[in-house]
């Protein structure tokens, strides 16, 4: 039976498989990184289409990432800078950029500030948009939220899990709907552990670059049963 949808839904996705997407090419990992960040704007176009999808967060950059080698950690900076230039392209979609990820001034925080200001300018220049929320972790790792968030609400006087929502990077990021995650990887990988709670889950074959319009529709298939 179709479940009719209450709300804006929130799609959460763990962008995997850049890299086998370029070594089944022949084609250096940075290629596969260049072409996820095309499929992303892509996906970011049909889910502003869709009107059925309020909340968007993928996954860009994780706290654990920054061990890879120096030149790909470079190239998917230099993607994100290119990402959260894309301005235009938001305003016309009416949808907002966000960000989580630890905050730039905390210690251990390791966004470099040229990326700083590609996230800041981005908010800035698509906060009057009233669309869907583009949110991109970066920098981002699911147990440094949780412990900050504890840390904070524990300062504040009580640990609840009222008080542990109000101290996440964005307490106003709702409960995911779908999680999503490309290439055949069935793991979660430190992503939203608490905004996950619940959620229906979307394995895929397909490596990123390869995700398309046509698999979010049936990603969102999997919480209503019905085609959009
Ligand atoms: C996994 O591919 C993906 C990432 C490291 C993070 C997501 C990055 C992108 C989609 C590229 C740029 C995108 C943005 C948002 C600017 P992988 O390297 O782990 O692939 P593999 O598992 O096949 O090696």
């Amino acid at each position: 039976m179709n479940t009719p949808l209450q709300h804006p839904l929130h799609i959460a996705c763990i962008m995997d498989g850049n890299g086998r997407w370029a070594r089944r090419r022949g084609l250096p990992r940075t290629e596969g990184h260049t072409a996820g960040e095309e499929a992303l704007a892509e996906v970011v176009r049909t889910a502003a289409r869709l009107k059925t999808i309020g909340w968007l967060t993928v996954f860009g950059f994780s706290t654990e990432n920054w061990v890879r080698p120096r030149t790909e950690v470079r190239h998917i900076l230099s993607l994100h800078r290119k990402l959260f230039a894309r301005t235009e392209e938001m305003n016309s979609n009416n949808a907002q950029t966000r960000w989580i990820g630890r905050p730039f001034s905390e210690k251990g925080a390791r966004t470099p500030v040229y990326v700083q200001k590609a996230i800041k300018k981005a908010i800035a220049d698509t906060s009057h948009n009233s669309g869907m929320a583009v949110t991109v972790a970066f920098d981002y790792g699911s147990r440094a939220e949780l412990l900050r968030a504890s840390q904070l609400a524990m300062k504040q006087g009580a640990v609840t899990a009222q008080s542990i929502q109000n101290n996440l990077y964005d307490p106003t990021l709702p409960a995911v709907d779908v999680l999503v995650r490309t290439s055949g990887e069935t793991r979660i990988s430190n992503f939203m552990l608490w905004q996950i709670k619940g959620c229906a889950v979307y394995f895929t074959e397909r490596t990123w670059p390869d995700f398309n319009a046509h698999e979010l529709q049936e990603a969102v298939t999997v919480l209503t049963g019905r085609s959009h």
